[in-house]
Order: structure tokens, then sequence, then C-alpha cells
């Protein structure tokens, strides 16, 4: 891949991010994604997208994928997105975003995202038989971000290639076409103890929907008392809590929770250490599932009573395609002139 100059970019500070509507949120897409979302609002404006574009890559039932995009709203909305203030859409109501996906399509490289790592993890070890659009998926992303110019992008860590995809997207599609500062090179928001939540019983792999244990995982809906059963289940160590970080090395399991527990609380791992550094896993786990029931169960309570009233979460998602569009739309058209396509 291409080595990105510093962006030559002036124009506006933008924050764009998506999540997919499969199967219910968890942990990871709160602290990965989510709790940024709400927290950015302060400082830029926010565009917060729902990419049902993207789950129909993996064939969604289609009876279930309009409540799912409206379940995934309530929970930006539950967590503290203000959707006065920031926007919040669902990708196919706006229609430029396939658009742009064909321009980049011409752009991108096929060896680029045959290197793509969550493709390989998706299509298994039957590429040939995944959909063409499974292969495509990181350029609709690329497509999602640069439709609306946007600065910055708060994800997970494992979107970070995806992330380096859309800005070699950016880069040459401004090279290619003579526009050195047409496309912003967009940032990855990743730092902090939430980046990569791991699953609760194996710590080498990422907590996850797709996994067929749901103990593996806290979902966003969870209740106190699941919340509790689940961490007291999470895989540990005979040893206790240890007092400084080098001592997380090589327990991934226990690194996992002391970092959620770090993210949910909004501390630092250090700080976390310096408190429960010493202490048995019987006192941290009980204290690490009373933070996230702190936490999780107002959303979830909030999410709860959005999704009794799916008319009025339409039409928040109504005004947010439409204020989507207002940016989108312009962008496009400016993207046809340099491409060079017909103006009627
Ligand atoms: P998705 O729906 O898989 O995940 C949504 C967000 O949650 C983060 N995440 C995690 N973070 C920490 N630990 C985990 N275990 C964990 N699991 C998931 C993801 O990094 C992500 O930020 N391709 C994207 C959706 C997307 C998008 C975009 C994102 C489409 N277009 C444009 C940003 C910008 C995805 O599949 O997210």
């Amino acid at each position: 891949m291409t080595d990105a100059a510093p962006p030559a970019y002036q124009g506006p500070q933008r924050v764009f991010s998506g999540m997919q509507p499969t199967n219910g949120l968890h942990l990871g897409n709160y602290l990965g994604a989510l709790q940024k979302f709400v927290r950015l609002q302060d400082q830029y404006d926010c565009i917060y997208c729902i990419v049902d574009l993207h789950a129909i890559t993996v064939g969604p039932d289609p009876k279930e994928l309009t409540n799912r995009c409206r379940e995934v709203a309530a929970a930006y909305i539950a967590a503290g997105v203000d959707p006065k203030k920031s926007i919040v859409f669902i990708q196919s109501a706006v229609r430029e975003h396939t658009e742009l996906t064909w321009v980049f399509n011409c752009v991108a490289r096929m060896g680029w995202l045959e290197r793509m790592t969550q493709f390989k993890d998706k299509a298994g070890k039957h590429a040939e038989r995944s959909s063409v659009g499974l292969f495509d998926y990181p350029v609709l992303q690329a497509a999602d971000i640069l439709l609306y110019k946007a600065t910055h992008v708060p994800v997970g860590e494992d979107q970070k290639q995806h992330l380096e995809l859309s800005r070699d997207i950016a880069q040459k599609f401004n090279n290619d076409y003579g526009r050195a500062d047409f496309f912003p090179l967009p940032e990855p928001l990743i730092q902090g103890p939430g980046a990569r939540i791991m699953s609760l019983r194996d710590g080498s792999k990422k907590m996850s929907k797709s996994d067929p244990s749901d103990m593996t995982r806290i979902n966003m809906t969870d209740d106190e008392a699941t919340i509790l059963s689940k961490i007291k289940k999470a895989t540990t160590d005979p040893l206790p809590v240890p007092e400084a970080e080098e001592g997380l090395k090589g327990r991934a399991e226990v690194e996992n929770l002391v970092g959620i527990f770090a993210a949910v609380t909004e501390r630092s791992v250090a700080d976390v250490l310096a408190e429960y550094g010493g202490k048995g896993f019987g006192v941290f786990k009980p204290a690490l599932a009373e933070a996230l029931a702190a936490k999780l169960s107002p959303i979830a309570g909030e999410m709860r009573r959005l999704t009794g009233d799916p008319g009025a979460l339409d039409a928040i998602l109504k005004d947010g395609a439409e204020r989507a569009r207002a940016i989108a739309g312009p962008i496009m058209a400016e993207v046809r002139d340099v491409v060079g396509f017909w103006r009627a």
C-alpha cells in the first residue's frame, strides 16, 4: 500500500462512523466505538450511520433488517448520541453511498483488497463461494467515510486495516485525478483501553457477535444478573490482580478484564491496578460486574423505551437521512465533475 503523505486537505473537520445492524450490540461495540461517538460530539460535527448495505453482505433475514437498524439507532441514542446535534441515519437511505463505491471500485486495486484480513476470516476456506459484496466491503466503507469528507473515524482496533485502505483510496483518487486536496486522508481514532475487547473465555479472540457462545460476550441488553454470572465465569488464573501493567503480560484474559474495567469507568489501567493490585478475583470480578451494570443497565432501559416507539425512531432516522443527503449530494456532484461524468 502507498505511504500516506501528510494531508493537504483544508476542509472542515468531521467525524463519521458506523455499525452493522447484525445480531445485537455487545460490550466491544460499546467500548470500542459507541462510547467514543458520544464524547466526540462536543468537539466535532458527527455523522453516525447504521450500515445496512454492509449487513447484506452476509445475507440477514429481510424481515428482521429494518428492526435491527432501529435497534442500533436506539443504542446510539440511548448511549448518549444526540440526534439533534449529530446525524443518525441508515446507510441505504442515502443512495450516493453506492454510487461513490462504484467510483472507488475503479480506484482500489485487487491486491489491496486481497490483503484484507477481515475478508479472509469471514470467507474462510471458501473465498470463491463468498459474495463479491463481502470482498468489496471495505471499498463501501471508504465510500461511507469519504462521501462526507470525514476527517476522523472512531472505531475499534479491528477496523484499522479498513481505515488504512480508506486512506489509500482517498490518496489514489486525489493522485489519479490530479486533485491533491480533494479527499482528506481520514484519521482512525482507535486509542484507549476499549479499542480491543476480547472474549471473556479466550483472551486471544476478540469479543464478537458471531461467537456461538453467549458466555464469551456481554450484550448491551444483558441484565445485572446475567452480567454478574458471565463475569464470574470469565476465564482468569490463580494469581491475584497484578500491581503494575508489566504484570499483565502473558495474562491475556486478566489484561482484558482490567482493560474493560478501565474503559467502562473511564479510568486508566494504572489507576485500576493501583486500586485492585494484589487483590483476588473474588473481589475484582463483582466490582467489575457492578461497574458494567451501572453503565449498561440505564442504556438498556432507554433502548427498550426507544424501540417501543418505532414511529418516533423512524422520524429521527428520516431527519438524519435528509441531513446526510444534504452533505453527501453536493460532494457526490463534485466527484462526478472530477471524474468527468455527464452533467444534465
Ligand atoms: P461492526 O459493526 O463490526 O462494529 C462496530 C464497531 O465496534 C467495534 N468493535 C470492537 N471494538 C473493540 N473490541 C471489540 N471486540 C469490538 N468488536 C467490534 C468495531 O471496531 C466498530 O468500530 N466495518 C464496520 C462498520 C462500518 C464503518 C464504516 C465503520 C461500515 N462503514 C465507516 C467506520 C466508518 C464494522 O463492521 O463494524
